[in-house]
């Protein structure tokens, strides 16, 4: 597919998306509606056989083969990719080079496939194997990123599952801190991870729902032990909800199909987002419109508890020893995120009830805490996406909002902008693979300067509105959305660094870190995503800090020293007057000067493309 077909299938998209929002909010859930699936249907029977065998074929090749590969040219690693792999920018312990830019586009040309139709091959190749399977001595819901008993998709249906068969439901998490490591999962997101699931246990123990949890040293060892503890229980179903990042898919595709060999049905469902990505029907029998809930677990019967009754006796894990939170940390970040689904929906509930109303006029103002403070919850899935969809579409019933509609319409739309993302990252799984939505923008030559990078990572690049953002992401791992494009754009396009590292460094920060949206905002503000900012529009930092903090509020509060600095000035204290003072401060001169930087940054972009197309 050609980058003039992907707009054009993504305009349909996003207007898919759009309606789907206005939908949400004149309730009419019905009429959202799945992005139509992009692969076109093989024409017969020996075709589909065919298509198939390639495919199973191309599979095993890029299982067997981690590096280069002189035999397959679609193994050959991107010219450039050794530097950016010695900045960090690929994790070589776990993953191969650089993909070249012919990889990439092999993905968008259906020549390879995705890791979503490698689920789909995997639960349909099964599919009679798994209809026979019957109920042995329990079900099993694993917990991903789906950390909350109510409106769980696939924990609801391993609850009916159990309650028709009369058997207890077991529930289970997996810790695995290669898959932390490997996915630049941040420490305090682990942290209230682990606190959440401390909740979840307490929740499911009222149930009579043991939740067991364990942790697994290698992540290759993951499907196996899974087998191990579903045997151990004599349980025949397994129900996961998806995630939609490479690694999981192929994952779980494989965990299906080693399920199926040891007579255990696994069923993996959509559940994180409104509208499900791909076009995966998973036999779920009864079809649900988009905005429905589904009801939190059933209890476990009397006998059914005193079955499972030893598993109630397992701690939750701790966090592996090098994703630990120093105390002073932890302690900070537990006042400021309660963990758990309960503090979940008081926060949408106080958001809906104090703020939605002007979301739309205060929400690029960082100073004016306009924004609902939901996306921790969002990532650790306390919370669906539905529920906040529909709870805030529901808002719009009560009198007491006159001027609310506009700020609910707004802010559904920008929750919608979390599914977009995961939409993306299912069509074109090589943006979770170090590689740039327009593949022809790796051919750019960033820069890695180490210094400028430690500079804007510690927040000392002479920038207020910059550094008051990077030290806000130190001091409560969140940095508001405004913000979050600000230092992207001043990384890449000041600063002229691979973008990557800076998606890198949010990762390991954020406590809401999420792949898709991450990878998307990254994408965004580094003019290489979807639909971006294009390269020649740079933010000029200093406007966007009057702008959007016009007082100097915000920068005030994270950059103590420059609290005295009066008036404008604070935009630009050695700019305006304010020199000495911030000076005897110890704030630094601006490392680059914007001017320049601007200029080098569109003549560095434009040489790139202009690299690749020649
Ligand atoms: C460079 C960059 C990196 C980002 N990284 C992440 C990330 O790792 N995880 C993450 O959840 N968001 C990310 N975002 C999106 C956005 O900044 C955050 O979702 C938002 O700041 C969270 O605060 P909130 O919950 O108060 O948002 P609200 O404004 O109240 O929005 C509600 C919810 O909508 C979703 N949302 C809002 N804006 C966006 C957006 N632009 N893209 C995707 N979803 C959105 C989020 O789930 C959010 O919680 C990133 C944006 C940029 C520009
Ligand atoms: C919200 O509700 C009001 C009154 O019921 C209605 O007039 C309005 O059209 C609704 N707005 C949206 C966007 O659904
Ligand atoms: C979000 O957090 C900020 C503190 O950083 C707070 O001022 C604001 O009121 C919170 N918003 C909501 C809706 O909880
Ligand atoms: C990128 O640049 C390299 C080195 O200049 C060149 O060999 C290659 O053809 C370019 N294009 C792609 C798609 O990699």
């Amino acid at each position: 597919m050609n980058v003039c077909l992907l707009r054009i299938s993504l305009r349909v998209f996003r207007t898919t998306l759009a309606a789907a929002t206005q939908a949400a909010i004149q309730v009419k859930p019905r009429s959202f509606a799945t992005m139509p699936p992009k692969r076109k249907a093989p024409t017969s029977a020996k075709g589909e056989a065919e298509a198939l065998e390639t495919k199973k074929q191309k599979l095993e090749c890029s299982y067997k083969k981690k590096d280069g590969n002189a035999d397959d040219p679609l193994r050959e690693p991107h010219p450039f990719s050794a530097e950016a792999e010695e900045n960090g920018v690929v994790l070589r312990k776990f993953y191969p080079h650089e993909m070249s830019n012919a990889r990439a586009l092999a993905y968008n040309n259906n020549e390879l496939p995705r890791p979503i139709e490698v689920l789909v091959d995997a639960m349909e190749g099964t599919a009679g194997v798994r209809k026979k399977i019957g109920v042995k001595d329990a079900v099993v819901h694993w917990f991903k990123m789906d950390l909350r008993t109510r409106d769980n998709r696939a924990l609801w249906m391993a609850s009916q599952k159990a309650r028709e068969a009369g058997v207890p439901l077991v529930c289970m998490y997996i810790v695995s801190p290669q898959d932390f490591e490997a996915h630049l999962r941040a420490p305090i997101r682990i942290d209230f991870m682990l606190r959440t699931l401390h909740v979840l246990k307490q929740d499911l123990a009222k149930l009579g729902i043991p939740l067991y949890a364990e942790t697994v040293e290698r992540r290759r060892q993951v499907p196996a032990r899974i087998i191990e503890l579903l045997e151990e229980w004599g349980a025949g179903h397994l129900f996961a909800n998806m995630e939609y990042e490479v690694d999981e898919l192929r994952r779980e595709a494989k965990l299906v199909r080693m399920c199926a060999e040891s007579g255990i049905a696994m069923e993996v469902v959509h559940d994180t987002c409104v509208v499900p990505p791909g076009a995966l029907t998973t036999g779920t029998g009864k079809q649900y419109s988009l905005l429905d809930l589904f009801d939190p677990p059933e209890p476990n019967s009397e006998s059914a508890r005193e079955k499972v009754a030893a598993l109630f006796d397992y701690e939750i894990p701790e966090a592996p020893e090098t994703k630990r939170l120093s105390e002073k940390d932890a302690t900070r970040f537990r006042a400021l995120y309660p963990a758990g689904e309960h503090e979940a929906m008081d926060r949408l509930e106080k958001f809906a009830e104090e703020k939605i109303g002007s979301y739309h006029a205060k929400r690029n103002f960082p100073a004016q805490h306009g924004t609902s403070n939901i996306s921790v919850h969002l990532a650790a899935g306390t919370l669906s996406a539905r529920t906040a969809v529909r709870y805030a579409r529901d808002r719009n019933k009560t009198k007491k909002l006159n001027e609310g509609i506009e700020g609910i319409k707004v802010w559904i739309s920008e929750v919608a902008w979390r599914d977009f993302y995961k939409h993306v990252l299912v069509h074109w799984p090589y943006v979770c693979m170090n590689k740039p939505f327009k593949p022809e923008y790796s051919n750019i030559t960033w820069s890695y300067n180490a210094e400028h990078f430690e500079a804007w990572r510690a927040g000392r690049t002479g920038y207020p509105i910059v550094d008051a953002a990077m030290r806000q992401v130190q001091h409560m791992g969140w940095m508001h959305n405004r913000l979050r494009m600000v230092v992207a754009s001043f990384l890449c396009k000041d600063l002229l660094l691979d973008w990557r590292m800076g998606e890198r460094f949010f990762m390991e920060n954020l406590v809401d870190g999420d792949f898709a949206s991450n990878s998307g905002g990254w994408g965004f503000s580094a003019s290489v995503g979807v639909d971006p900012q294009p390269y020649f529009r740079v933010f000029n930092p200093i406007l966007q800090s009057e702008k959007f903090d016009p007082d100097g509020a915000f920068i005030r509060k994270y950059l103590p020293e420059l609290r005295d600095v009066p008036g404008k000035a604070i935009h630009d204290p050695y700019g305006r007057g304010a020199g000495a003072l911030a000076k005897k401060a110890g704030y630094p001169r601006m490392i680059v000067e914007h001017k320049a930087s601007r200029q080098k940054a569109i003549d560095m972009y434009k040489e790139g493309i202009k690299r690749d197309t020649a």
